[in-house]
């Protein structure tokens, strides 16, 4: 019994140990993850959205409804403390743990005029989301645009 529960005691603060160990070799670890997050979740909506433009998914004003709202949600997000200076590749700790260029930072403003876009391109597809196939198709391709807007000046390309 008193075995028992020493030991799940030690198990206990070895693991914090562990946690602590990682946090610190991987600065800015919730940052990124969140951040990732956020774009995984646009990336989810859209490609709901792209399902019924190309015809793969049945067209649902709900649903497109939805989607659009939620792909909003994503731009409205106050994200500013989830992409704090030196969470980028100019942080050499990081090459292989994001692909945020240092150029956010460096030629900031800039990329807030990126977020604006997409922003304001998303709300104009709440608006229509509902109104069929056609009007959703024309600005969910505002909406691709804004994102690859971003993705062009700011976001590393893959391999
Ligand atoms: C204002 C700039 C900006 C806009 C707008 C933007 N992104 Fe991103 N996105 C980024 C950056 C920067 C990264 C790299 C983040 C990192 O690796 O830390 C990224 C990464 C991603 C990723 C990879 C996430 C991962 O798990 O590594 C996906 C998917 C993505 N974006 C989808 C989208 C979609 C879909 C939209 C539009 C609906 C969008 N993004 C709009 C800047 C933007």
């Amino acid at each position: 019994m008193n075995f028992s529960r020493t030991l799940w005691a030690s198990v206990a603060i070895i693991s914090a140990c562990a946690s602590l160990a990682t946090a610190a070799d991987e600065p800015f670890k919730a940052e990124i993850t969140a951040r990732k997050a956020v774009m995984q979740v646009s990336k989810f909506n859209i490609g709901m959205l792209a399902a019924m433009v190309k015809g793969k998914a049945p067209y649902d004003v709900e649903t497109a409804q939805n989607a659009a709202y939620n792909l909003h949600l994503a731009a409205l997000m106050k994200n500013g403390p989830m992409w704090p200076k030196g969470s980028g590749l100019d942080n050499p700790e990081l090459v292989d743990k994001t692909a945020a260029k240092p150029e956010i930072w460096s030629t900031f403003p800039k990329v807030s005029e990126k977020h604006k876009v997409w922003t304001e391109s998303t709300e104009a597809l709440t608006k229509v989301a509902g109104n069929g196939l056609a009007e959703l198709k024309t600005a969910l391709g505002s909406v691709g645009k804004s994102c690859k807007g971003c993705h062009d000046d700011f976001r590393k390309k893959k391999k």
